[in-house]
């Protein structure tokens, strides 16, 4: 989604806020900008499209300015185009404006000012809030934010200078992340610490409904109602490597290939294997109350959500606990019955997904304990949750999120071993599940070494325009994964069904351009998933069947087999997804798509 950056120190700012923005490409945008101030005033300069022509408009620039603000744009309000990219202006051009997140008034807001005279010329939320800031102008730019604040509604990652104003710079928030970065004689603000992070490590994460001033060198936090607060200055542990390509072709085949490393990271130190227990330290607090759990509520959207099913088929089956899995934009607009013995656990990779950590808020407004299951640390999902687990799987950058799942994934198994431990799960049991997990990032490696022969997979069928995806049981929501996957980034029609649900209706459309995707390890449901081949391969349709080495019947049926380690049932999706990350990929770059960066996506959704 929109990405912001702010830079004021004593080097040149251009440099720095063009080399933010590109690291804030992964989260997807559709037109970039920037404002410096000069000893003219502000110098603005806006692009529709990639960063590159952005970097064209300004040509040969060598502005010494030492302080300005850049933005990317994903259009919300008014086409994409290079008037409605930001930094937006107020009529004299005195005040520039980034901004992430909806104003939600801002029909009103342009009402009012239209009446006060101001003309408008974009079609965006964002221009009303510039304008706003310049009416209630009476020389103070702090002032003027802050009061413009209490008049809007809506979401709102800001940054603001003022050509009157050199050296001072206000950022706000209000569900739209915003980071402070305190480097040595420089201060940056931003919406994600990648854009930072090649600059300083120290960091203060604003909350909701707070600001920042950068003035004379230093900052000041306050609530947007004037309260002084004092922030905790945190320290960014991961490294600029794991925001960098290293050598691979694209970050989502990078991040597809470090899995066995993240898996391993997602459990290690917390499995007990002499006694099959698990620890998780984030939910010491939170012991009680998971003794005394009647339902789980997982919280979640697109992939997260898939890991969440996952969860729900592992957790009833072996922890004996009812599991409901719910779309977080359908939640947070329902009644749904809670309980303080419930537990609504956010499942989230960036933790700041908008629709996830409002369902969460009702949750805890209806009286379930909130918990989180989150990557992003210091996110605000992970703030706001009463404890939760991180799952260690590093930043992802790939718009198209893999190794957050398997991590997902990783810990929903380490709790359903904590949980069925609470509940009557023998230890020989709990000890199996320690070695089964244990043994999982070997039996990935293995499936990343099948690539070539995915990719040849992958070369027969780059030219269809339509995918069917089937599973049964847990690898249910790895179909639909499948198929996730592989229309987010090739732009091909694809839907992931439960295996026996293609009898009631999907059946129709199966012919000999219709390739179909069975997931279909061994053990649970196998044998039944053959008769659904059975049913495919009588009406012409394609299989490629992702199954165990030694299964014999499944090969026998499918036109391409991709062969995986087995392991036990409930771990099975962390295996079984892999070739299916794999196929989505290979066919996205053979179609010539932008696989890290796809079209309309953004890795955090930020707006509803
Ligand atoms: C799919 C994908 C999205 C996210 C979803 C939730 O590859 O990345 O479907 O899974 O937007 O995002 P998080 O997990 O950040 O809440």
């Amino acid at each position: 989604m929109c990405g912001i950056i702010g830079y004021l120190g004593e080097r040149p700012a251009l440099p720095i806020l063009m080399e933010g923005l590109k690291r804030l490409e992964y989260r997807g945008y559709d037109s970039a900008g920037i404002a410096l101030q000069t000893l003219q005033g502000l110098e603005v300069v806006k692009e529709k499209g990639k960063i590159a022509f952005l970097e064209e408009a300004l040509g040969d620039n060598h502005s010494a300015a030492t302080f300005g603000i850049a933005h990317t744009r994903w259009a919300t309000h008014g086409p994409p185009n290079r008037e409605n990219a930001h930094p937006h202006l107020d009529g004299s051009g005195e005040v520039a404006l980034v901004h992430n997140g909806i104003i939600e008034n801002f029909n009103s807001l342009k009402r009012f000012l239209e009446d006060q005279g101001i003309e408008f010329v974009t079609e965006t939320d964002t221009e009303v809030l510039a304008h706003l800031i310049s009416f209630n102008y009476k020389g103070d730019l702090e002032e003027a934010v802050q009061r413009s604040l209490t008049q809007v509604e809506g979401t709102y990652g800001i940054a603001v200078i003022h050509a009157a104003h050199p050296g001072e710079m206000v950022g706000a928030r209000n569900g739209s992340p915003m980071v402070v970065g305190i480097g040595e004689k420089e201060l940056f603000l931003a919406s994600d610490v990648a854009a930072i992070l090649a600059h300083t490590r120290q960091v203060i994460y604003l909350d909701d409904r707070e600001m920042v001033t950068f003035k004379n060198g230093e900052f000041n936090t306050k609530t947007i109602q004037n309260e002084e607060v004092d922030k905790e200055i945190q320290r960014i542990t991961w490294n600029l490597d794991s925001i960098e390509k290293g050598g691979y072709p694209h970050f989502m085949l990078k991040e597809i290939f470090e899995q066995p490393t993240t898996i391993a990271n997602a459990f290690r130190g917390r499995l007990i294997e002499d006694e099959g227990l698990a620890k998780l330290g984030g939910l010491s607090e939170n012991m009680e109350d998971l003794q005394q759990v009647e339902r789980l509520v997982f919280l979640a959207c697109g992939t997260s959500w898939h890991a969440g099913l996952i969860g729900e088929y592992m957790i009833e089956e072996l922890a004996r606990i009812p599991v409901e899995v719910e779309y977080a934009s359908e939640f947070r607009y329902r009644n749904p019955v809670l309980s303080p013995r419930t537990v609504a656990w956010a499942i989230s990779q960036s933790g700041e997904t908008v629709d996830t950590l409002e369902a969460l808020r009702e949750g805890q407004r209806k009286g379930a304990r909130a918990l989180g299951i989150v990557n992003s640390v210091g996110s605000t999902i992970a703030r706001e949750s009463e404890g939760g687990v991180y799952i260690h799987a590093g930043p992802e950058i790939g718009v198209a999120s893999t190794k957050a799942f398997t991590s997902q994934v990783t810990v929903l198994a380490i709790l359903t071993l904590l949980l069925g431990r609470m509940r009557g799960m023998s230890s020989r049991l709990g000890k199996k599940m320690v070695q089964e997990l244990q043994a999982i990032p070997d039996k990935v490696q293995r499936i990343l070494e099948m690539d070539d022969q995915i990719r040849e997979i992958a070369e027969v069928y780059a030219g269809v325009d339509n995918f069917l995806y089937l599973g049964r049981g847990i690898n249910y929501p790895v179909a639909l994964e499948g198929a996730l996957k592989l229309k987010e980034i090739s732009y091909v029609h694809a839907e992931g069904y439960p295996a026996a649900e293609m009898k009631h209706g999907p059946i129709a459309l199966i012919d000999e351009n219709m390739p179909v995707v069975f997931v279909s390890p061994l053990g649970g449901t196998n044998r039944k998933i053959l008769g659904n081949m059975e049913e495919v391969k009588a009406r012409g349709g394609k299989i490629i069947a992702v199954v165990n080495e030694d299964d014999v019947n499944a090969s026998a049926l499918a036109d391409h087999t991709i062969r995986i380690p087995e392991t036990v049932d409930f771990l099975s999706p962390l295996l079984t997804v892999i070739p299916l990350q794999l196929l989505a990929y290979h066919i996205a770059v053979l179609r010539g798509c932008n696989v890290d960066q796809p079209r309309n996506l953004a890795k955090s959704v930020t707006v509803e």
